[in-house]
């Protein structure tokens, strides 16, 4: 089956015409100037067209917690957010820490079609911290594993940490750290600060990121290893990561989305969809990461898309699961807090949701150029359309959206999975009909 897109704008730039057939991008040229010579027409006047955007960080919960998301309906919300691949996080149960696990999950993304799985193995055992996962035999599997992390929990032990560094680097791979010092959170509930003083719960200090986050750079820099740092919080971590680069350490990391636009006082609600970890931090951190995206500091946004069942985040504060939804409104928030804000040009969005995290994955197929002869992975993206967040619209499993009720600016309108339509009209396409 073939298309063709009409008048759409690569990277924001002019208008054209691009034909895809037999899953590859097979023309370019002026707008009208294509014949559409059966191909099924997508109308794109004034949307931007992007390569398909790539998730670093997506739990899928499956196996384990299907209750709350399974990697079809989780992978449906990825289309439906404009993504082509996403990295499926290792703290399933059983864990992701085998390579007969993350074959399961990769066979399971293969089966649903709505886009790539690349499953994240664990760096330890059980994401224990005291023993290294098999993280050779999860390489050489089938899911070629490229992308390590204990996500959920940090590796703190700074011998298992070096030992993962050193061990990865017989397969390109990288650990991705999810920098939090157990001591100094225990018992945390939210950043620690003016609100956390105010509300009486027990902070989460910025501290307990950057001193992880620092240790680590220095591993990195003695064993000339790879490191990703996650969900970068803090104005102190940009600082620490801006200058290990300047150092010629080989580091990247990522932001989600929904710290470069949520900040703590949302957490006088006392709503637990405001609960995630690391916590949301002050305004001067939003603008800080803001920054640091803008200028490349922090290479990627990844998602960290945390689905909870209801039972999980309908309780107090205390109890309740940290992680929030992300795949869904991920490119529009990026679109308010970076694009408007004359931060990030489309090229940058390209850059920061696409092309580096399928660098930094090692994805081969993804976050290409938009040119002819490439594999079509793409997203067509309205950037004028604006909606207010409706949680149970959804196609996750769960409805933990820290979005809900507020309006945001652009919408995806067409997803392409090698060629083919996962999302036309901003709807799901029937797999079955391609
Ligand atoms: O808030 C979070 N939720 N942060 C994490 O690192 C893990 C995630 C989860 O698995 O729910």
């Amino acid at each position: 089956m073939s298309f063709v897109l009409r008048n759409v704008r690569p990277l924001g730039g002019a208008e054209v015409d691009i034909r895809i057939s037999a899953g590859r991008i097979s023309a370019i040229e002026l707008s009208g100037t294509i014949a559409t010579d059966g191909a099924i027409e997508v109308l794109g006047a004034g949307m931007v067209l992007l390569p398909g955007l790539v998730d670093l960080h997506t739990h899928l919960r499956e196996p384990g917690r299907e209750d709350a998301e399974t990697v079809e309906t989780g992978t449906r919300a990825a289309a439906l957010g404009g993504f082509t691949a996403v990295h499926a996080m290792a703290n399933t149960d059983p864990v992701a820490d085998t390579a007969g696990v993350v074959e399961q999950v990769w066979r399971l993304g293969r089966a649903s079609g709505w886009c790539d799985v690349r499953p994240v193995g664990a760096v330890t055992l059980g994401l224990a911290g005291s023993q290294l996962a098999e993280l050779g035999a999860m390489a050489d599997s089938p899911a070629a594993v490229r992308v390590f992390s204990d996500d959920g929990k940090c590796v703190w032990d700074a011998v298992i940490m070096r030992r993962a560094l050193e061990y990865v680097k017989a397969f390109d791979g990288v650990i991705a750290q999810h920098a939090q010092e157990p001591r100094l959170t225990e018992g945390a509930q939210m950043n620690e600060g003016a609100m956390s003083a105010l509300l009486g719960l027990t902070g989460w200090p910025a501290v307990a990121e950057e001193a992880i986050i620092a240790r680590d750079v220095l591993l990195t820099e003695h064993v000339r290893s790879r490191l990703h740092v996650c969900h970068v919080s803090t104005a102190g971590s940009v600082e620490i990561i801006r200058w290990a680069k300047s150092r010629g350490i080989d580091v990247t990391a990522e932001v989600t989305p929904h710290h470069l636009l949520l900040t703590d006082d949302l957490v006088a609600t006392y709503d637990p969809r405001y609960k995630v970890n690391p916590p949301l931090r002050t305004a001067a951190d939003v603008e800080a990461l803001r920054d640091g995206l803008a200028d490349g500091t922090i290479d990627a946004v990844a998602t960290d898309h945390a689905p909870h069942p209801i039972e999980d985040k309908d309780c107090e504060w205390a109890d309740a699961s940290p992680g929030m939804l992300g795949l869904e409104d991920a490119l529009a928030v990026v679109n308010t807090t970076m694009v408007e804000s004359g931060r990030l040009d489309w090229a940058g969005v390209a850059a920061r949701m696409s092309v580096a995290p399928a660098g930094i994955g090692r994805l081969s197929e993804h976050g290409r150029p938009i040119a002819v002869g490439e594999p079509a992975n793409l997203v067509i993206f309205d950037p004028s359309a604006s909606y207010v967040v409706d949680p149970n619209a959804g196609a996750s499993r769960s409805r933990n959206n820290p979005y809900a009720g507020r309006e945001l600016t652009g919408r995806v309108r067409a997803t392409f999975l090698h060629g083919d339509p996962t999302v036309l009209d901003g709807e799901l396409v029937a797999r079955s009909n391609v």
